[in-house]
């Protein structure tokens, strides 16, 4: 039997809103079972989540290819919904390697790329399952590039909320203009941040992490922990923290090896979500035959 296994996402990290994005180790596998007479997706993520050709995978894979054959499918995923950790990009880009396992399509990760942006529509958010690490990505409404390099050795201190929130929601907060002094230091910083991570400098990279203004001033009110974790990384030794994608889970990017120390210290604030002490995973997209 086939498995496809994709990681978690967590896009932005501060001023690369839309263009930045890395992968952890924090996965969705779905493996291909045996052909049936109707789609079956097996899965223990509650009744919310369509087991039938309603589900976002099997709505993908039939997207690209409307008369597939009909598989019993199990997906396994300890990536938690709308909680700004690419769940819908994991589910969207297994449902695209079904279609390209099934349908014997011979997808490029450039063409799954294409299709995963136009059907999810932030680069950031998808590039890095593709891609895997560290990636940089831009798409003009026509098409996607994204790059991907090595993040230096780090440790990604996760904290996520027991509530959800939607992107849509997140969105709308969102000006449709802003100064561009604003934007002349933001996209300033997201380039030294490219540059640290580049040069493995985490302490820089971290650095720029937190000098976002193009979206984490005014979601800030959708999300009142972002402010208060960061106080209290900063003092406790962490390089940078950020909001993940369009949020509420909030990353602070740490040395490795003061890692369980300074999530201690973060799990002593009064919040009530849950914490995970993630790696950035290395490699995207894989198939295991
Ligand atoms: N860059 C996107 C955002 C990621 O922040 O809204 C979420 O899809």
């Amino acid at each position: 039997m086939t498995t496809i296994r994709v990681p978690a996402t967590s896009a932005n990290l501060g001023p690369g809103f839309d263009s930045i994005g890395i992968a952890l180790e924090l996965y969705l596998t779905l493996t291909i079972a045996e052909p049936r007479a109707t789609w079956f997706i097996e899965h223990e993520m509650g009744v919310d989540v369509p087991s039938d050709e309603h589900n976002l995978i099997i709505k993908t894979a039939l997207a690209l290819i409307p008369d597939l054959t009909p598989h019993h499918l199990i997906m396994k995923s300890a990536i938690p919904l709308a909680r700004g950790l690419g769940s819908s990009s994991s589910a969207i880009i297994a449902g695209i390697e079904l279609a390209n396992q099934l349908g014997k399509l011979d997808l490029t990760q450039y063409d799954e790329l294409q299709i995963a942006v136009r059907l999810e529509g932030h680069p950031d958010n998808v590039a890095p399952a593709i891609y895997g690490g560290f990636v940089t990505a831009t798409y003009d409404e026509v098409e996607a590039d994204a790059i991907s390099a090595p993040f230096p050795a780090a440790r990604a201190l996760t904290y996520i909320p027991d509530t959800e929130l939607l992107t849509s929601a997140s969105r709308a907060i969102l000006p449709e203009k802003i100064p561009l002094r604003a934007a002349v230091t933001t996209s300033s910083s997201a380039n030294v941040l490219v540059a640290a991570v580049l040069r493995g400098d985490l302490e820089t990279a971290g650095r720029m992490m937190e000098r976002d203004q193009f979206h984490e001033v005014y979601r800030e009110k959708l999300v009142p922990h972002l402010e208060q974790i960061r106080e209290k990384a900063r003092a406790v030794g962490a390089c940078g923290t950020y909001l993940s994608g369009a949020g509420p889970t909030v990353i602070s990017m740490v040395p490795v090896d003061e890692a369980d120390e300074i999530l201690g210290e973060l799990q002593q604030l009064p919040l009530t979500g849950q914490w995970l002490n993630l790696a950035i995973a290395p490699a995207g997209l894989l198939i295991e035959a």
